[in-house]
């Protein structure tokens, strides 16, 4: 049997959010278009742009609005674009969108809320957590990793410089072991409600990817869901066995080839 992939992450949002439990959980998104552009940097001083149907972060930037002073020591609204290592500043949502526009080569992007990443040394970090069937039917959250950005970036894909690292060591640099626990605890039901959510409209899902951020009042946010989840992070890992071992019986009893390490994310 097939297993059910999705690439578009604005066909997965709209599915989420039409269960009232998770829609709190996904930071505002809309479809790109200047006038979205201008709404939703009238909202939040932050948005991230990203491809419809984009992988490993590639394509994914981040504006920021600033005031800063001019030289006649008035106060101006800028907007702060990142893209790969590159900042640019403009001074018109107009001219950023300008800038914007050829790099999107025809293809659908999102806006969507930016969320200030809880950080490790300086360097964001956000939460993969993999959800997947089990032999007996069930979904089941089998594990959650961290992913801690490159010295500089803006995101956190592997593809991209990001390194993994435990759960417990980065979120204990923020709280206790107990507030920890609790929100593992969450990511796994969310983990869980989220892939139930999906098979809905695609039946045959039978694993996912919930990319996470964690704010720094520690609300969680789903950043996107991927159904093609790249399991070698959970392999090499681990001291613990066991978690490989459960992903792996997992995989193959829904006849995933575990081999595919170049295309998953
Ligand atoms: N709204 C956001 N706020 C903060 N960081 C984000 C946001 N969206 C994406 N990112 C960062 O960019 C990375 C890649 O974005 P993502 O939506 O997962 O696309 P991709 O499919 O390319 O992995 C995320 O893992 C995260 O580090
Ligand atoms: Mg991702």
């Amino acid at each position: 049997m097939t297993i059910q992939r999705v690439a578009s992450k604005w066909a997965k949002t709209k599915i989420i959010l039409n269960n009232k439990g998770l829609a709190s959980y996904v930071p505002s998104t809309r479809q790109y278009t200047l006038e979205a552009l201008e709404e939703m940097l009238n909202i939040h001083t932050l948005v991230f742009i990203k491809p419809d149907r984009g992988t490993y972060g590639i394509g994914v930037m981040s504006v920021e609005e600033l005031a800063i002073a001019n030289q006649a020591g008035e106060t101006e609204t800028t907007y702060k674009l990142r893209h790969d290592q590159k900042t640019e500043i403009f001074s018109s949502v107009e001219s950023l969108h300008n800038t914007l526009q050829p790099l999107f080569k025809g293809q659908a992007y999102l806006i969507q809320k930016g969320i200030h990443l809880l950080r490790h040394q300086g360097r964001p970090f956000d939460l993969r957590v993999l959800t997947q069937k089990s032999p007996a039917g069930q979904w089941v959250s089998t594990g959650i990793i961290g992913r801690v950005a490159a010295k500089n970036k803006i995101i956190t894909n592997h593809h991209s410089g990001g390194v993994v690292h435990h759960y417990k060591p980065l979120m204990l640099e923020h709280m206790t072991d107990t507030e920890a626990e609790n929100i593992r605890r969450e990511l796994y039901v969310l983990g869980v409600n989220v892939a139930a959510q999906l098979q809905k409209s695609y039946p045959h899902l039978k694993e996912i990817g919930l990319d996470v951020a964690i704010d720094n009042r520690w609300n969680i946010w789903i950043l996107e869901v991927n159904t093609k989840p790249a399991l070698f992070p959970f392999k090499k890992f681990f001291k613990d066995p066991s978690v490989y071992q459960k992903v792996k019986k997992y995989a193959n009893a829904y006849g995933r080839k575990l081999s595919s390490k170049k295309k998953a994310n």
